[in-house]
């Protein structure tokens, strides 16, 4: 059982525990069962797994008090949940976004919701004027990646809450990138939180999950509504296999962040790279606004490489690092958004944002330091000529 009173590394490891008051199982058992005999004509707590299923229980009770939220929705991926969350919406309803954030968020919106009706606008959400002014009469959320994948870009949360609030919208956040032990957005208003579970809240490159959790219980009751109706919930085996993984997170995100700082000090010094992205860098424009409202700046590293015509031997000069999309696990991925997680995006506006062929997105591992930095330095004086 999670307990909001203890410190965010004690919760983590004890989400799901004290689940099984038959035999007293540390390990949350795996209710691998789609319904529930109940007495006569009395339905139980559970009734039916798309609804719940304690071992799903278990996992959105723990990210709840995790993230001081009322109540957590998961989902079979996180574009699942980011889905669930534009179904709240109506037909008609305008959607402001973060203009550089995940390919597959913008892809859904539009590719599949303009064709029902649904409006959005990607802006610069640095810039709270950009935010105002994109406001409409019909705008009822505005939905913000920071640190912003791929560029790091910081969005103020409490400013952007005020102005969504202030228009009768809601506030949601992808905190794919922080998770809860670095940053929690209901401190600052927010209403609605996301996550991609499949990166650092799992963490081992091995389950897709989605969560969508609320700050209100009113709004957990309409997004487990929404869950149910919609019906891309967790099983329950993935489920398990996340609080598995959440048991670490408090000593991965923390060797990870570690590892994140040395090798952004690293390549911020090296020939072959021209500008490197992170918000722990003393030069980084969102590094006073991100320390204010997160814990840390994470294991996210951006860099454009000096040589953009060599992004793809820079790649394959690597050999502990793999090139792979995905981000959060153990392994250090890297990524070229360009071609890969951003390719959703029409070229002008990627080149615009400043996704350019040269750009690559560093997930930080768990592997020792010295070895990543290493594999770097190699690849990178391979292609530097
Ligand atoms: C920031 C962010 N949000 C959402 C998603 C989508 O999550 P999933 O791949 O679990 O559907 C991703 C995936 O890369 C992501 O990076």
């Amino acid at each position: 059982m999670t307990d909001d009173r203890l410190h965010p590394a004690s919760q983590v490891v004890h989400i799901g525990v004290g689940q099984d008051p038959l035999h007293g199982a540390v390990s949350t058992p795996i209710y691998q069962t789609v319904t529930y005999q109940h007495p006569g004509s009395q339905l139980g707590r559970y009734d039916y797994s798309r609804t719940e299923n304690p071992t799903r229980t278990g996992l959105s009770d723990g990210l709840a008090v995790l993230e001081g939220g009322a109540g957590a929705s998961l989902f079979s991926s996180g574009m699942a949940a980011i889905v669930a969350l534009f179904h709240l919406l109506n037909h008609g309803d305008h959607i402001i976004l973060t203009e550089d954030l995940y390919g597959g968020t913008y892809r859904v919106l539009v590719d599949l919701f303009a064709r029902f009706g649904l409006k959005a606008s990607f802006v610069d959400t640095r810039d709270l004027q950009q935010i105002e002014a994109a406001m409409t009469t019909r705008t009822r959320l505005i939905f913000v990646e920071t640190p912003s994948n791929p560029l790091l870009m910081v969005t103020d949360l409490a400013g952007a809450a005020d102005i969504a609030h202030r228009h009768g919208a809601w506030l949601a956040v992808d905190n794919t990138f922080m998770t809860p032990l670095r940053q929690r957005p209901f401190d600052f208003g927010a209403d609605f939180v996301v996550y991609s579970v499949t990166k650092y809240l799992s963490g081992h490159n091995d389950v897709l999950a989605g969560a969508l959790i609320a700050r209100t219980a009113e709004h957990a009751q309409k997004a487990a509504a929404m869950a149910n109706a919609t019906g891309g919930v967790l099983a329950p085996f993935d489920a398990w296999l996340v609080m598995r993984g959440l048991k670490t997170l408090a000593v991965r995100i923390d060797r990870q962040e570690a590892n994140a700082q040395a090798i952004a000090a690293f390549l911020a010094e090296h020939p072959g790279v021209a500008q490197v992205y992170y918000p722990g860098l003393a030069d980084h424009p969102g590094r006073a606004l991100h320390a204010s409202q997160s814990r840390g700046p994470g294991a996210m590293v951006s860099f454009q490489l000096k040589r953009p015509d060599r992004y793809a031997d820079f790649m394959d000069a690597l050999r502990l690092v793999l090139p792979a999309v995905s981000l959060g696990g153990t392994e250090s991925l890297v990524t070229h958004p360009f071609n890969e997680t951003h390719r959703e995006f029409p070229e002008d506006i990627r080149m615009a944002l400043g996704i350019i062929p040269g750009l690559m997105r560093l997930s930080v591992g768990l592997e020792y330091v010295d070895d990543l930095v290493k594999d770097l330095d190699r690849a990178l004086n391979a292609v530097k000529g």
